[in-house]
């Protein structure tokens, strides 16, 4: 037997499973397939996610397990860094911080002692209204893909295994485990699927498969996607697992669908029923030797590899760490209004400033589902401007529940902060028995907090509502009477703080929109929580709202500074596989800010249906006061690309197109310039 050592490489790893498989029994093989129990540790360690869960391995051959835990907004384990919600991080533009995280997901994930990171969650935010929205990265499957592999390069650094989920087309939550989602092959090609492709292309070691079904199929039996797509088209080399509840239904159906493990324990991978349908010829040894080869060369590329550094205790949610989750949230909070530059307050003319709201005070950091990251102290709000005021000024909290008080205090006070939104019953997970998550009824606020901003806003100018959670919110109904509006997501353990030197100015906001806001809810696709089958079209979002023509509240890609900034002299390049767009910006402010330039590519002239407009590039960049900043951003001519499902394959049209370069999705405002290929 060879040894198994640091430093192997994959030949040699290749071996060592080929050896394995042709001396491990059926029952061996088969028991790679599935998770080792989780009932029992569940009761052990009272709650969920307390610890990593292993799966697969082999004592005898010296094969470790991998140990799975979850994510996105940090390790779920008690003790670790709680970060912002992935859609804040989406909303900072920034994938290098994204990688940042996930390099600090990865050390954690380690010095719990797990090994498997199931967190990057790449699904498309087709609908506002899904209850997941929060643990994704947007509308977009370009800043979905850029957004993944970050995370993924991020958290595979450390020896840990990323899974890319849930694939793929899950973004209604309620009727997860039933709805069968229809779309043509180019819907699922171009819209989709592309970030899942970038992912793996990235190395991304491992799928979850989708609890929903794709034309009929569910997603952990669905051969087209895991066997052609997936194994076949991408040559993906890891290994496939299903999501947990119900995500396998039955064997033959998983095992001749793809899919290598099923989760978290073996339910219909049970070497009995495995071994059934051998015997009936349903499926064959090959399917569970390319499964159980799968899962151990995986594991061993990984556990193989030299770690970079240690992994010591000391490192879970430890200073570093925090502020990184402090940096995320101040550069994830989108500023969406600023009339009368009422932001950023300036604390040497208030002297009285009062705080309204329930989520001003208490622990709000999102889904109380897989994503819920055990943790004991939140600054909130009220505490982060507390903190950040210290004894200067007078700052007074009001929970917004009494009417009369409410009018009071508001008018007594110099400025009004309105902390209103969402919170874990609003969205996320769907755990009916828990009473927690699902998908939204409805885009905009509760009536109480809109009565709240009434009240406020009636009784003083100076309001400025701070809205929390995962997704858009609409704001018809009282966003002109209020001048400022911040988006502050569910910002992690540090946000309290990163709000308030974002209110007081310390921080320039920088953050854009992941997603659109619209005006009207009935501009957006047809959605239903409750849906048996839906169908999925080509456009949602931006493409959508350029579609017809419909102009939203805020557009994708929006948001707002404290200072301004020009876009002028929009060059094109195209060079080999490159286009080359760049673009002068300059910081026509008074301070410094960071602004997050946007490419767009053009398709008005193509010969199919194309959107008007795509996302293929952006950059997040910092100006100080004045300065211009000549930015460069690259896009490889093979992203232009469409799937054509006659040929099968995909095809660059030889037509003009048009390069868009700008702060926002909006087409006023972007510079364009024409260029052919
Ligand atoms: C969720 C997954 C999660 C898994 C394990 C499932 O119900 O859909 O996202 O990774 O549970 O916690």
């Amino acid at each position: 037997m060879i040894e198994i050592k640091k430093g192997m490489n994959e030949s040699e790893i290749d071996d060592y499973v080929n050896y394995v498989l042709e001396h491990m029994s059926l029952e061996e093989k088969i028991a790679q397939m599935s998770g080792n129990g989780l009932f029992m540790k569940v009761i052990e360690d009272k709650g969920f996610g307390k610890r990593a869960y292993d799966a697969a391995g082999s004592k005898k051959f010296n094969i470790p397990p991998f140990k799975f835990t979850d994510g996105p907004r940090g390790v779920i384990i008690p003790g670790s860094t709680c970060f912002p919600v992935s859609m804040a991080r989406a909303a900072s533009w920034d994938i290098d911080l994204e990688q940042r995280v996930g390099d600090v997901i990865g050390k954690e994930v380690r010095a719990h002692g797990g090994n498997l990171f199931g967190g990057v969650c790449i699904n498309l935010l087709r609908h506002p209204a899904w209850g997941r929205a929060q643990e994704t990265y947007g509308e977009d499957p370009f800043l979905l893909s850029e957004f993944g592999v970050a995370l993924t390069r991020g958290v595979q650094k450390h020896n840990v295994m990323a899974t890319a989920k849930h694939f793929a087309a899950n973004s209604i939550e309620n009727a997860r485990f039933k709805v069968n989602v229809k779309m043509d092959e180019r819907t699922l090609r171009e819209v989709y699927l592309p970030h899942f492709k970038r992912c793996i292309e990235e190395g991304c070691a491992t799928i979850m498969s989708a609890y929903n079904k794709i034309r009929g199929k569910y997603c952990g039996h669905n051969n087209y996607l895991l066997r052609d797509i997936l194994k076949g088209d991408w040559n993906f080399k890891g290994f496939v697992h299903s999501d947990w509840m119900y995500g396998v239904k039955d064997t033959v159906g998983g095992v001749a669908g793809g899919l290598d493990v099923e989760m978290p324990r073996a339910k219909y991978f049970k070497v009995k029923k495995i071994k059934n349908a051998l015997e009936a010829g349903k499926i064959t040894e090959a399917m569970i030797d390319d499964a159980a080869g799968r899962v151990m060369r995986t594991i061993l590329n990984y556990v193989t590899k030299e770690d970079p550094q240690n992994y010591e205790n000391e490192l879970i949610g430890c200073k570093e760490h925090y502020k990184v989750a402090l940096e995320t949230a101040e550069k994830g909070m989108v500023l969406l209004k600023n009339e009368n530059e009422i932001l950023p307050l300036n604390k040497n003319k208030i002297s009285k400033l009062v705080v309204f709201g329930k989520y001003a005070k208490v622990k709000n950091t999102g889904d109380h589902g897989s994503s819920n990251v055990a943790v004991k102290k939140v600054i909130t709000p009220l505490m982060g401007i507390k903190r950040y005021l210290g004894d200067s000024i007078e700052v007074v909290y009001d929970d917004g529940k009494d009417q009369k008080s409410v009018k009071n205090t508001a008018k007594e006070a110099d400025v009004a902060i309105i902390v209103v939104g969402l919170n874990y019953k609003d969205e996320g997970e769907y755990i009916k028995e828990f009473r927690t998550g699902g998908d939204r009824d409805t885009l905009s606020l509760h009536d109480k907090d809109i009565e709240l901003i009434n009240t406020v806003s009636a009784e003083n100018k100076n309001s400025i509502v701070v809205l929390i959670g995962g997704s858009a919110i609409t704001m018809e109904e009282w966003k002109d009477q209020i001048p400022s509006i911040l988006m502050a997501w569910y910002s992690g353990v540090e946000g309290g703080n990163a709000l308030a030197k974002i209110l007081f100015g310390d921080i320039n906001p920088g953050g854009k929109l992941p997603f659109t806001i619209p005006k009207d809810p009935k501009h957006l696709p047809y959605f239903d929580k409750n849906a048996d089958e839906i169908e999925y079209g080509y456009y949602h979002g931006y493409t959508l709202f350029d579609k017809n023509g419909y102009e939203p509240a805020f557009p994708f890609g929006f948001g707002l500074s404290y200072v301004t900034f020009s876009y002028s002299d929009l060059q094109v390049d195209v060079k080999n596989d490159k286009v080359i767009g760049t673009v002068d910006v300059k910081n026509t402010g008074k301070i410094a800010g960071d602004e997050v330039v946007q490419l767009y590519i053009g398709f008005e002239q193509s010969q199919i249906d194309r959107p008007l407009k795509l996302l293929k590039g952006f950059k997040r960049i910092p100006l100080k006061q004045n300065e211009t900043k000549n930015v460069k951003i690259e896009v490889s001519r093979k992203n232009l690309a469409w799937y054509n499902p006659e040929s099968k394959s995909w095809e660059i049209e030889k037509i003009t197109y048009t390069l868009y370069m700008g702060g926002s999705s909006k087409n006023d405002e972007l510079l364009s310039i024409k260029f052919e290929l």
